[in-house]
């Protein structure tokens, strides 16, 4: 287990730091190895770092021909649809980068069969990385956030998609174990073994609920109810934590 914990005054500066991070990483993996993959996460944090990546200086900074853009989940409705993560994306920071329509591979949710998006996006990730290690895709960085569950990418407690180790990309109904999860859509997700197989894994995580699942996720004893964001234990590259004081105490 590689941690690395940063704790900042406020989500600005978690934003900022990450924003940061992001583009030391990928101008170093592109200088060692010529090119950078990426995956996005969703959700509201990682929105203020996405659009310090699309302004000066930092736009300038990114080597964006080399850099590959992917997504760790997505939810199962349009992505002009407020809930979409890769909408998010796009208005943060995607729509603002060249060229950005050759390099950004989207989860597909045109299809009201969310198992087949998700077996769309693993063959599509087969293809992308198969000339990287073992039979793993080998992300360059993935970038994820923590629920207050203690839910990761979407990898929701209870559900198959958290202990799912075959599979690249699956999916799951969070509704189904969560009645109170928003937005109440099936989701696709990439599994515990795309994650642990990354290079570098970046969380942001900011605001007092997400203290409780970060706490269990450092805790050196197994906490009785484990979250499932535990899983970044298993993670073989380096795991950098970006938290304000609410959420890193
Ligand atoms: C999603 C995200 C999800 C997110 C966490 C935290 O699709 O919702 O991928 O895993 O990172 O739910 O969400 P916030 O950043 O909005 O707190």
């Amino acid at each position: 287990m590689n941690f690395v914990r940063n704790v900042f005054t406020d989500a600005g500066t978690v934003a900022r730091q990450a924003a940061d991070a992001i583009v030391n990483l990928a101008q170093q993996r592109v200088k060692a190895g010529g090119r950078f993959s990426v995956a996005l996460a969703g959700g509201s944090t990682p929105r203020a770092a996405y659009t310090l990546l699309s302004v000066s200086p930092l736009i300038q900074k990114m080597p964006w021909e080399q850099t590959k853009i992917y997504f760790g989940d997505e939810r199962l409705v349009p992505h002009t649809h407020a809930d979409s993560n890769y909408r998010m994306a796009y208005d943060a920071l995607l729509k603002a980068i060249p060229p950005a329509i050759e390099n950004v591979f989207p989860i597909p949710t045109d299809n009201d069969d969310v198992s087949l998006c998700a077996e769309f996006y693993e063959d599509l990730l087969r293809v992308h990385f198969q000339r990287r290690t073992d039979n793993l895709p080998g992300f360059d960085l993935i970038l994820l956030g923590i629920g207050a569950d203690g839910h990761t990418a979407s990898l929701f407690p209870g559900t198959p998609a958290a202990s799912e180790t075959q599979k690249w990309v699956t999916w799951c109904d969070p509704a189904s174990t969560n009645p109170n999860i928003k937005p109440a859509v099936k989701r696709i997700t990439i599994t515990a073994p795309v994650i642990w197989n990354a290079a570098n894994v970046i969380v942001m995580a900011t605001g007092a609920e997400k203290a409780a699942p970060l706490a269990k996720v450092f805790s050196e004893n197994e906490p009785a109810d484990p979250p499932i964001a535990r899983l970044l234990r298993k993670c073989k590259g380096q795991v950098t934590f970006f938290m304000d004081r609410e959420a890193g105490g």
